[in-house]
């Protein structure tokens, strides 16, 4: 057999997600031996696998370049150093696989030489016995010489997949992620939506200090902060400093939920004020490169621009890009932050970034189907945790619905639909109903339920699922209220309150 691969690299090798092959494993369509599978039997169950081209990862890579932006996912050849050292270790493998192979040919020689030996040493009945043995054996080696003539595609797939990309598993929480490009182990984490610990993002603080455990990395940026010789030699590093160049494993901490994240004060610029319709503007904020916005996705910040103009609002975008930071700010004539937006806010102001605040969060652990309801603006908070659920690739059923007030309060539906065209598992269902939901009163509750009945219309398995709500606060809590009724357990809601 060959060597095993961890599912995570198996996912990708067949272009499906882990819960996928995971499904597999569960129904016993594939063994698993210790959490890897086999390349031949994951061969048997995907023999469809496209060898040719990586389409599927491209589709995937695709959608989110277009969903969370360039920025994000570039898509980039490893330093040169670090491809040359992958390349080397990978070499180093082969020439170890073809001096064992070469051993074990001449020791079949041998024994085959040995056997002839014997056999002219003995009476009739024991040396046609050994020679049928030799026989047996010669057969053996040309049959096993015929079956090396074809190798399994995925073995061949998997040693690119090495050179571009180090598989990094994070102790004791289980994360796991690929490390590709010009990225630190900091910015792979974050990428794919994996909270680590850290602080200044560039080497000055230690807060991203961790300990290889196996495998080796290799320092990419200059850092400040001192490591002493007691620790470099225990194997710490700073992930913001390095690179992972074979398959690593780490001992760092995962933060866990929102008491693991500090509260941070950042003077940020405006990058951009970009209209979304006639009554939503988005903010895109950025913060210094080495100061940036650790948070949770879901999480709200304060935008202070004076003592006088401030808001809280969701953060619109996710934590794989900490210092790109996304709000939408909704019209609201007489609003003194909202009239200073849409009237003076522009490129380069200083904005004080405060928070992260609430806790309105994504419940990682959970293995179900999730289902987003964004009534009107509370589409915001949603984004940030629908971005951080396919950053997480779960693989599970995501439905969003984004049920507004009006036409001009569905204010980014293309995003919805570029998600459903790219993602199989993904559903986008945008409703319009004609009420304000933002001064809804107990009066309308009907209308409500009717929009909500469709929902549980779509989903037989609805109590199987996770349901998060967001939006202003009478909706929300109508539609929590609602949700409890049909005997979903409290544990299964998730409510954000917007405006
Ligand atoms: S995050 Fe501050 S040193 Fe790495």
């Amino acid at each position: 057999m060959s060597q095993l691969l961890s599912l995570s690299r198996a996912a990708r090798l067949v272009g499906v997600s882990r819960t996928a092959l995971q499904k597999k494993i569960k129904e016993g369509e594939l063994p698993s031996f210790d959490g890897t599978v086999s390349p031949e039997e994951l061969l048997r169950v995907y023999p469809q696998t496209q060898f040719e081209d990586d389409s599927e990862y491209d589709r995937i890579t695709t959608i989110k370049e277009r969903s969370f932006g360039k920025r994000v996912f570039e898509r980039a050849l490893p330093d040169k150093e670090v491809l040359a050292a992958r390349i080397a270790d990978l070499s180093k493998q082969v020439a170890e696989v073809d001096a064992r192979i070469k051993r074990y040919d001449e020791l079949l020689q041998k024994l085959s030489d040995k056997l002839g030996e014997a056999a002219s040493q003995h009476g009739q009945e024991v040396k046609a016995a050994l020679e049928d043995f030799r026989d047996w054996l010669s057969r053996q080696m040309d049959e096993e010489l015929l079956e090396i003539g074809t190798p399994n595609p995925l073995v061949a797939r998997d040693s690119v997949l090495r050179v571009m990309a180090a598989h990094v598993r994070i102790q004791p929480s289980g994360h796991e992620f690929f490390q590709e490009g010009h990225d630190t182990l900091l910015e792979a984490a974050l990428r794919s939506g994996v909270a680590l610990d850290y602080g200044c993002s560039n080497g000055n603080c230690g807060r991203c200090k961790a300990r290889v455990v196996s495998g080796q990395v290799k320092k990419v940026r200059h850092h400040d902060f001192l490591i002493s010789d007691t620790e470099k030699t225990q194997g710490y590093v700073l992930m913001c400093s390095n690179t992972a160049v074979s398959d690593v494993d780490i001992d760092a901490p995962v933060a866990g939920g929102v008491q693991d994240i500090p509260f941070q004060q950042i003077e940020a610029k405006v990058k951009s004020v970009e209209a979304l319709g006639p009554d939503h503007m988005l903010v895109h904020l950025q913060t210094p490169r080495t100061h940036r916005m650790r948070f949770l996705a879901g999480q709200a910040a304060t935008l202070e621009i004076s003592k006088s103009i401030f808001s809280t609002l969701p953060i619109a975008s996710c934590p794989c890009d900490d210092r790109n930071l996304h709000f939408h700010v909704r019209r609201q004539a007489g609003n003194v932050f909202s009239d200073y937006v849409y009237d003076k806010l522009k490129h380069g102001d200083t904005v004080k970034l405060e928070g992260p605040q609430g806790e309105f969060i994504l419940a990682e652990k959970a293995d179900r189907p999730l289902i987003f309801i964004a009534f009107d603006d509370g589409f915001a908070p949603l984004k940030s945790l629908i971005e951080h659920a396919m950053a997480l690739e779960t693989g599970n059923l995501i439905h969003l619905y984004w049920i507004a007030s009006s036409l001009d309060d569905l204010y980014l539906p293309n995003i919805g639909r570029a998600w459903s065209d790219a993602l199989d598992e993904f559903r986008f269902t945008p409703l319009v109903v004609g009420m304000a939901l933002g001064s809804l009163h107990e009066r309308q509750d009907e209308r409500l339920h009717h929009v909500l009945q469709g929902v549980v219309n779509d989903h037989p398995d609805l109590l199987e699922s996770d349901i998060y709500l967001a939006g202003p606060e009478t909706v929300a809590t109508l539609a929590e209220r609602y949700f409890l009724a049909q005997g979903l357990p409290k544990t299964r809601l998730f409510v954000g309150v917007t405006g």
